[in-house]
């Protein structure tokens, strides 16, 4: 049994951090995925258990190997799909969810669970929209403090508030993927995060973990209902 943390600002808080990209596969050897290493969310999780909450962390594939510290509870998924049911799982238990995650737009309409050979000299793959989780999760929020990510390239401030009232959340962290130093596979990044009422964070280029620890500060702050 893992011994509970009971300090911190998150102490006695559930968690949920989703983090690199899914997979959508094609065939049994094929599939569609992204750029997302899953150190924002590594460093999310990581942060988060260290400012005394229980935490979920369900990733789809990463870089390196995700963290296995006592308190950081670990889900495996694939797809799109799969952490939609991961998460809708979790969420009536959870107080706070960051979803760091870059989920697939879309996916094969068919996969094939043996491989395709090769015929015609085009092909033709026919995509299908997934379901947005962080859409559907906005709309039946409940007491649960939600945040999402958006990864821009150009136009992230504009993109990033259409997105946080969209999709009905407290906070979105916009960084532009483009930028030198910020996104995919660095270890640093470099972002802005909005509430409903306009920016309340400008982190200049600062280290994946201390953009965790810094997101999870506002988030933890805003739970309590403390001034900000
Ligand atoms: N997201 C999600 N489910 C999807 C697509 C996105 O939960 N099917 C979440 C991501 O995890 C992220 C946020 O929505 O926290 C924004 O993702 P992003 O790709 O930036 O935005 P989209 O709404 O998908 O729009 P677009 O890709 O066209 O910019
Ligand atoms: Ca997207």
């Amino acid at each position: 049994l893992q011994k509970e943390k009971t300090s911190g600002p998150l102490a006695g808080k559930k968690v949920v951090i989703t983090a690199g990209g899914t997979v959508e596969r094609i065939d049994l050897v094929r599939y569609i995925s992204n750029d997302s290493s899953g150190k924002m969310g590594f460093a999310l999780a990581r942060a988060a258990r260290a400012m005394g909450a229980a935490v979920t962390l369900i990733a789809a594939r990463t870089d390196e190997a995700p963290p296995r510290d006592a308190g950081i509870d670990l889900i495996r998924v694939q797809s799109a799909q799969e952490m939609h049911d991961a998460v809708m799982a979790r969420w009536s238990h959870c107080d706070i969810l960051v979803k760091a995650a870059a989920v697939a737009d879309y996916r094969p309409r068919e996969s094939s669970d043996s491989k395709i050979k090769k015929s015609g000299s085009t092909m033709t793959l026919e995509l299908v929209k997934t379901t947005d989780i962080l859409e559907s999760l906005g709309r039946i929020k409940d007491k649960q403090f939600l945040i999402g990510f958006a990864a821009e390239t150009g136009n992230a401030e504009v993109y990033a508030k259409d997105k946080l009232v969209r999709k009905n959340l407290d906070l979105i962290v916009a960084n532009d993927v483009a930028m030198e130093g910020a996104g995919f596979g660095t270890d640093t990044n470099i972002v802005k995060v909005y509430d409903a009422e306009g920016l309340v964070l400008d982190l200049p280029l600062a280290s994946k973990d201390e953009v965790a620890r810094r997101i999870l500060r506002l988030a933890a702050e805003r739970v309590a209902g403390a001034l900000i």
